[in-house]
């Protein structure tokens, strides 16, 4: 998100704390949907490239638990004028540090943006963590180490221009890792998608049939358990990111199950409060009785890893991968359910003419093997796309990093 969508959002003054989910521009609608069916979740306001909300500690543990497209929620602490680097250590230093992180404990600071006489990042970071460890001498005696691996508390410091001057917004990463670590990746294969873009690209689809519908209901009661769920079919899974996020999302497992917070780090933390949203969220996961994830990839280093990272999300007894060509693909038995797949486009792999028959070959797959099924395929190569030779029922614009990716749906009859 840009600097100034964060200050704008953090703007709202609130009595109750303040907090923004960061996310891929194109994919605040889906997070603001996420959010709003969380309790206790309230004043949820869409921003570019970020969602902010309020509520209390429990909306933000469950923020940071249940989101699978945010890429990290801050804790904003403070927005203020920054004309100098002495205007950020002032600001800095007046924010009750002390109340998130002991002495004993370490501290890591984040900064990104630029104000005058503060161009350079690594500086800015500086600047903030000598105010913060001066807050703690004056009043305390004592002071934390920086750890900037593991901290923590990690501090983020966005510098933008707030329209009538420079600001600075100080806040308190409370996922420390990004939430796109959501801790079963073992091997990224060669291409792999971020697991925040792979989840958004599941949430665009709208299909209730992935779980993407009906988040609300996932946390807001216990569904009773889907026997029969779609076939998820992939035709060029790599290491099978769309399959195991499409499987979290099916099965109703909170994509933060697996991995640690930096919330939980902070000296506010409320272990109790935690246990019982981790138990609610344990709950709430179903089981399948079948196998409804079908991969297949041309590269078998590829599908060792996305046998690995299904084993480790705890979905390989639900899938079933293979080595093949998309070209001469079949679909599973059984009824028609949905393709999602994600084929080179170019960037970090495949030359141009072998990738125009690659997606040639996928059209003719879909259109002749198929019928009945709808595909979603995500590209960032238009040109490519237009190649599959067959008319998109829904485009979506989805950008991975700085490509301008399109998610496009194919009704097959
Ligand atoms: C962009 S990557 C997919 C990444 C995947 N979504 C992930 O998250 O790991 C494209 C994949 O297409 C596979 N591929 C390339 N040509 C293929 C073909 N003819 N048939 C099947 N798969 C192919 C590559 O091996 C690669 O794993």
């Amino acid at each position: 998100m840009t600097p100034a969508s964060v200050a704008r959002s953090a703007a709202v003054a609130s009595s109750r704390p303040r907090y923004l989910a960061l996310c891929a521009r194109h994919t605040e609608p889906l997070v603001a949907a996420e959010l709003i069916a969380l309790p206790e979740v309230t004043e949820v306001e869409v921003r570019t490239g970020a969602v902010a909300f309020s509520g209390p500690r429990a909306a933000l543990y469950r923020a940071n638990l249940y989101s699978r497209c945010a890429s990290r929620v801050l804790r904003v602490l403070g927005d203020h004028p920054c004309g100098s680097p002495t205007d950020l250590y002032e600001a800095v230093r007046a924010l009750p540090w002390e109340d998130f992180v002991t002495p004993e404990g370490t501290l890591a600071v984040s900064a990104i943006g630029e104000a005058p006489g503060l161009s350079n990042s690594m500086f800015t970071a500086l600047k903030t963590k000598d105010a913060v460890v001066d807050r703690f001498r004056d009043r305390l005696g004592r002071r934390p180490d920086v750890d900037p691996q593991r901290p923590d508390l990690r501090i983020n410091v966005q510098l933008y221009d707030g329209g009538k001057g420079p600001r600075c917004l100080l806040s308190l990463d409370s996922s420390d890792p990004p939430l796109y670590q959501r801790g079963y990746r073992q091997q990224g294969g060669p291409a792999p998608l971020k697991e925040t873009l792979a989840a958004a690209i599941i949430a665009q689809t709208g299909e209730p049939a992935l779980g993407s519908a009906p988040i609300a209901e996932a946390v807001h009661t216990a569904l009773p358990n889907q026997q029969r769920p779609s076939a998820i079919v992939d035709l060029c899974c790599g290491s099978g990111t769309l399959l195991t996020e499409a499987g979290l999302s099916m099965l109703r497992v909170a994509p933060g199950l697996g991995r640690s917070f930096g919330f939980t780090r902070w000296r506010d933390f409320d272990a109790g409060l935690w246990r019982k949203l981790l138990a609610e969220a344990k709950a709430k996961v179903r089981a399948a009785s079948e196998v409804f994830l079908y991969g297949s990839d041309i590269d078998p280093r590829a599908l060792r890893s996305a046998s690995q990272n299904l084993q480790a999300a705890g979905l390989y007894r639900y899938a079933r991968l293979s080595r093949c060509d998309l070209r001469t693909a079949e679909p599973p038995s059984g009824q028609p359910g949905i393709v999602l797949c994600n084929p080179p486009y170019g960037e970090r792999m495949g030359d141009e003419r072998d990738l125009i028959d690659l997606y040639r070959g996928l059209g003719d797959t879909l259109k002749r093997r198929f019928s009945g099924y709808r595909a979603y395929v995500y590209t960032a190569n238009l040109a490519l796309a237009r190649q599959i030779g067959l008319r998109p029922s829904a485009r979506h614009v989805l950008w991975n990093g700085m490509l301008e990716g399109r998610l496009l749906r194919f009704d097959l009859y």
